[in-house]
């Protein structure tokens, strides 16, 4: 238990919680979360499920029909045939990490992965007793780890390698290549690669391609929190090498059975060609906002050395106007009441330097809180 942190945002958004019971108005770039409203389609299926009594427990990989669907959308949309018997639908990608590392890792198995990166990665790594190792990542490289990096890091207790593309907290994307040579390496040293594209979907520029277009080996999480804009659902799903799924499946019946059966017929919704063109609208609605923060942001001294190319987050830079975003980020929620996630949660690769502003809110929001943003800096 000493290993597995908190989330430290999680303290900042209590407190947020608490000004607003008293009555001020915070502004939220902190929370990950989309702010549009699950698609209609998704919700009405959902109704109709609860209607028809879908109360039950599913079979633990998932519904055949979602599985099937999730296939389907792979080939459509990715190119990537994929047998629907390798996928497992798992309560958000947060049970498909759990999946994943339960079944991959023993103790002091080594999991080399970015700093920075998403802090649940590490502490859900020390929870099945393997030892998180992080490769601290540079603007050069777009915050993702180089194949080179990842040899160097090897040892023989490394087992497994975990990317994210594009990545929280930086929305920085691992190029086709670079993910064919790291696919590679993982292969040649008998580890297994596994990569989260839980913003798959949400890319503005450059290409949004799967891991699995790349390598069959590889093992991918992904979810319906982000894209689909189903967050609170709790759904996801995981696609295994055919090896792993049944070991996969075994951990699955055991912690928890299967996952929510109405979300997961809600979601046989989430793939019709309605919902995906509502999705991508959205989408480029989120990509204005990426737009108009990073010229806000540059605008204010903060520097952004890796543009981000997707997710819904930019990771600026803040040394300019501070030593300390910690601290920058408890006074300006208290003085602006503008909520931001300070680096400390992300690893320990300059962590006082960088804050996360997440742009889940409507522009005329956003340039809300860019005043309060230049007013902060101006006291
Ligand atoms: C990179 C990454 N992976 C996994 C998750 C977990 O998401 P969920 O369990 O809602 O699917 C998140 C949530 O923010 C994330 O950013």
């Amino acid at each position: 238990m000493q290993h597995i942190g908190p989330f430290h945002v999680m303290s900042l958004l209590e407190q947020a919680k608490q000004m607003e019971a008293q009555g001020q108005s915070v502004i939220h770039m902190e929370i990950g979360e989309p702010d549009f409203p699950t698609p209609d389609a998704i919700i009405r299926a959902g109704m109709q499920a609860l209607q028809q009594g879908q109360t039950r427990y599913t079979a633990s990989k998932g519904l055949p029909e979602l599985r099937q669907a999730i296939a389907d959308y792979y080939a459509q949309r990715y190119q990537v045939n994929i047998d629907s018997a390798r996928i497992i639908v798992t309560p958000g990608a947060s049970g498909a990490l759990q999946l994943a590392l339960g079944a991959l890792i023993g103790r002091d198995d080594e999991v080399l992965l970015a700093d920075p990166t998403y802090p649940c990665n590490r502490h859900l790594i020390s929870l099945v007793e393997g030892t998180p190792v992080a490769i601290t990542t540079s603007p050069e490289n777009g915050f993702q780890p180089s194949a080179a990096q990842i040899a160097a890091h090897w040892t023989d207790r490394t087992r497994a390698v975990m990317l994210a593309t594009p990545a929280n907290p930086t929305g920085s994307t691992v190029p086709r290549q670079s993910m064919q040579a790291i696919a590679e390496l993982v292969a040649q040293r008998q580890g297994t690669l596994i990569v989260d594209e839980i913003y798959q979907g949400l890319v503005y520029e450059g290409e949004d391609y799967s891991a699995l277009a790349v390598s069959d080996d590889c093992l991918v999480i992904n979810s319906f929190s982000k894209f689909f804009q189903m967050t609170g659902w709790r759904l996801g799903w995981l696609i295994a090498p055919p090896d792993l799924v049944e070991p996969i499946e075994r951990i699955a019946m055991n912690a928890f059975l299967a996952a929510p059966t109405l979300a997961q017929h809600a979601a046989l919704a989430a793939f019709r060609p309605e919902t995906l063109q509502l999705l991508d609208a959205r989408r480029d609605v989120l990509r204005q906002r990426r737009d108009y923060l990073l010229h806000a942001l540059r605008d204010m001294g903060f520097a952004i050395p890796v543009t981000p190319q997707g997710a819904f987050y930019i990771y600026a830079d803040c040394s300019a106007v501070c030593n300390d975003s910690r601290q920058f980020a408890q006074d300006l929620l208290h003085s602006q009441q503008l909520a931001v996630t300070p680096g400390l949660d992300f690893g320990n690769n300059q962590p006082d330097r960088f804050i996360r502003f997440a742009y889940t809110a409507e522009i005329p929001v956003l340039e809300q809180a860019m005043h309060r943003l230049r007013q902060f800096l101006q006291r």
